[in-house]
């Protein structure tokens, strides 16, 4: 089961945290992986890791604001693999602050990096997956997310940002139904990346969060790659439009 041999993923935000697991687990299933990010001196370590374990990668450096370079590195991606079938949306930024205080530069950096990047990926990637019949979009929300998510002091922004994800990952999901596209969301809880590392939580604070996991303890990105690699698969043939929460039972307790 899960075996992606002969497929090709384009994940972005991929040199680090997450998205780094996502493209190893990826590789591991026989997926070639483009690994794309704004920052990309981290990515050829995470390339160089996937061929060391027999896979096939190669970085791109792609800032998923800007639609002219979304084009262009997709465009790159298709011409050294030869097609599109998995894109995994993991780019993102997390910059708390309180509601009040935000800027409208702030407000608008992070809803184009978190909302519009992956819209401007996903469309890109949907012209070419329609082409073979067979795509598998996964978008990473968040569970501060709305309706059944988390509401967290700060995140006004960013909780837009990612409510956002699901309302627009149900839309192309109906679109591209018939374009042999699934569209999913992934919605992690608390995952240990340098984007948690660098919230600096204080410890009173952060023991106080994991209370209220009912697995006591933080996330592995691991953990949330096998939920991602599920959705890039075959066997996840009938599930689209619907959001995966990977959170160790947060949203039950
Ligand atoms: N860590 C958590 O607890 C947590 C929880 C829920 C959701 N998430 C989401 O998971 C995803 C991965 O987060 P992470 O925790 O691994 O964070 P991270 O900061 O380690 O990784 C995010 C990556 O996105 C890249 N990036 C930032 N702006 C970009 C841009 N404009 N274009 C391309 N790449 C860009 C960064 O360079 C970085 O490599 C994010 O979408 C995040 O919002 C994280």
């Amino acid at each position: 089961m899960f075996d992606l041999k002969g497929k090709v993923a384009l994940v972005t935000g991929g040199r680090r945290g997450m998205g780094r697991a996502h493209a190893l687990a990826l590789a591991s299933q026989g997926a070639k992986v483009a690994v794309t990010d704004v920052d990309a001196t981290e990515c050829a370590a995470v390339v160089e890791e996937i061929k060391s374990k027999g896979g096939e990668a190669a970085c791109f450096k792609l800032d998923v604001t800007s639609k002219e370079e979304v084009n262009r590195v997709f465009d790159g991606v298709i011409k050294q693999f030869g097609r599109l079938d998995i894109l995994v949306n993991n780019a993102g930024i997390f910059s708390p602050k309180p509601a009040l205080e935000l800027s409208e530069e702030e407000w608008d950096r992070m809803l184009g990096i978190n909302l519009k990047g992956q819209f401007l990926c996903a469309q890109r990637a949907a012209k070419e997956m329609a082409k073979n019949k067979w795509g598998r979009i996964i978008n990473i929300s968040s569970i501060a997310s709305g309706g059944v998510g988390v509401g967290f002091e700060g995140a006004a922004h960013y909780a837009a940002s990612k409510g956002g994800i699901i309302g627009m990952g149900e839309t192309l999901a109906v679109e591209w139904a018939p374009l042999g596209i699934t569209v999913n969301m992934v919605a992690p809880g608390a995952i240990d990346t340098p984007m948690i590392q660098a919230a600096q939580m204080p410890e009173e604070a952060m023991k106080a969060m994991l209370a209220q996991v009912p697995l006591k303890r933080i996330g592995r990105p691991e953990e949330v790659s096998a939920m991602v690699v599920f959705l890039a698969s075959e066997e996840a043939s009938y599930v689209t439009g619907a959001t995966f929460y990977v959170d160790g039972g947060w949203l039950a307790s």
